[in-house]
């Protein structure tokens, strides 16, 4: 495949990189610790580090130029990706982020939950972007289906006076997920099949009907009508379905090369998050095998995307949340507002102790900081260094909320850059407090820094010389 120059900015040679362990080294150096040279069919990993947000939309549409495909592994449409190309701006939630690049196949793999109408809708505005949906969109014929009672069941769950609530989407994405575990849930396939469709469905809806009737709920669920729905769209979305398992396995057989995107992050996993304040897919990176049906041994390289900072949405311990007046200033610089819900997106430092745990749950080989630009205004700028309980260092990120809502973050405070990074494209024109702020980064999480994003568009992107990432990608 023909592979132009991709837009964005370039380190210098000489910059310094970090180990895991956190020792500086060069580029030339990064040979003799073993990394080595990925092949030339490299697949990787592109998630989430933080709790979501970190900005993978851009990340995954810029380097998805590299890569024949680009798979999503879970998730639905609570996820949103924003991607911005010259004045236009749109929010993917389904779909994966790479569709721009007409070359790329962007598949939605077997572990997302799928509502139907969220898909087509979708399909309808990529359409109207000029995106040949039938070329390149393809659907797992074992994708969970989401129906209309699951956010009714989300909804009356979530309002429960006598339970905390999780603060969802509201998408109805657990209920569905729920029925994937609790084996009575419908699949993409059955739902292409007319007769099984209808069998299986009305087991569901029996269910439905006593679960929402105890909750005084059955008037609203209109079963029949959503029925016949679900029959309709099923003919629209056919064409598109197959089993992407083999879809992509034949293509990584034949040398192609795979991006496996994440949605939500590392701390909203179901099993690594911070249950329940989770989603409820395996957004962490071995989600990425069980959700697309493509073997560890076929992927090669996994990337971390965290922002310069934090953020969370919905409830849940936050150690590093900052609710005064540079919490309200990230907020309103970093536009910190939910792409699909539009909920306040509430703001901290950055927390080095989740970002080693994130790492080590998920094997990062190099990190993407996004939104450098945004701390540019603030004269002081905190990062959480560890945390501390009764006095004692946590070594371990704690497995309960309660812990973790007393745990107290351990801070160094840094100064400041103070002048604008925003559409910087090369790693020498950051101001020196800004790349030492970097380096910071690195030696506190032990993990390179491979690129730096200082702006929503694909220009504004720093790739580091001599990186793993670098190789990674074959830039
Ligand atoms: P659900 O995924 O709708 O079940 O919501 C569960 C938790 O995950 C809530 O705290 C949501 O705010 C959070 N969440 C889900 N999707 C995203 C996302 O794309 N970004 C950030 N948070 C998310």
């Amino acid at each position: 495949m023909h592979r132009a120059p991709l837009p964005y900015g370039r380190g210098s040679a000489t910059e310094l990189s970090r180990d895991r362990q956190g020792a500086a080294y060069s580029g030339a150096a990064l040979q003799s610790v073993g990394f080595g040279h990925p092949s030339a069919m490299s697949n990787v990993i592109v998630l989430g580090a933080q709790w979501g947000d970190e900005g993978k939309g851009k990340i995954v549409d810029l380097f998805s130029d590299r890569f024949d495909f680009v798979a999503r592994y879970q998730g639905g449409h609570n996820a949103g990706h924003t991607v911005q190309v010259g004045e236009r701006k749109f929010v993917l939630k389904l779909i994966p982020s790479g569709v721009m690049h007409p070359h790329v196949r962007v598949v939605i793999g077997n572990g997302v939950v799928v509502d139907p109408q969220a898909l087509l809708d979708e399909i309808e505005m990529v359409e109207k972007m000029g995106v040949d949906v039938q070329k390149q969109v393809a659907v797992s014929n074992r994708c969970h289906i989401i129906f209309p009672f699951h956010r009714l069941i989300e909804k009356v769950s979530e309002s429960r006076a006598d339970r905390v609530a999780i603060g969802t989407t509201s998408r109805g994405i657990g209920p569905c997920y729920e029925d994937k575990i609790g084996r009575r849930g419908i699949r993409m396939a059955d739902l292409l099949d007319p007769q099984i469709f209808d069998t299986l469905y009305g087991y569901l809806a029996d269910d439905k009907r006593i679960l929402a009737n105890a909750f005084h709920k059955g008037d609203a669920l209109n079963l029949e009508e959503a029925r016949d729905q679900y029959h309709h769209m099923a003919e629209k979305i056919r064409p598109l379905v197959c089993d992407t398992a083999k879809l992509l396995n034949d293509a990584i057989a034949a040398g192609k090369r795979v991006m496996f995107e994440g949605a939500q992050g590392t701390m909203l996993d179901v099993d690594h998050g911070t249950y329940p304040f989770v989603t409820s897919s395996s957004a962490a990176a071995g989600g990425a095998c069980t959700g697309t049906g493509v073997a560890p041994t076929k992927i090669h390289g996994i990337i971390g995307v965290s922002k310069a900072y934090i953020t969370r949405v919905g409830g849940g311990p936050f150690p590093s949340e900052d609710v005064g007046p540079d919490g309200h200033h990230i907020r309103e610089a970093g536009h910190e507002y939910g792409s699909v819900t539009g909920r306040p997106r509430r703001c901290g430092w950055f927390d080095a102790p989740l970002l080693r745990y994130t790492a080590m749950v998920n094997g990062f080989d190099t990190l993407i900081v996004t939104k450098l630009d945004v701390l540019d205004d603030l004269e002081k700028l905190k990062v959480c260094t560890g945390y501390r309980l009764n006095g004692q260092p946590v070594e371990a990120m704690p497995a309960t909320n309660a812990l973790l809502a007393q745990v107290q973050p351990v801070y160094e405070t840094l100064p400041g850059w103070c002048v604008p990074t925003a559409g910087t494209t090369r790693w020498d024109d950051l101001p020196a407090r800004a790349r030492d702020y970097l380096a910071f980064l690195e030696e506190k999480t032990g993990v390179e820094i491979g690129c730096v994003s200082t702006g929503p568009e694909r220009m504004e992107t720093i790739v580091r010389q001599g990186s793993k990432l670098e190789r990674l990608l074959e830039l």
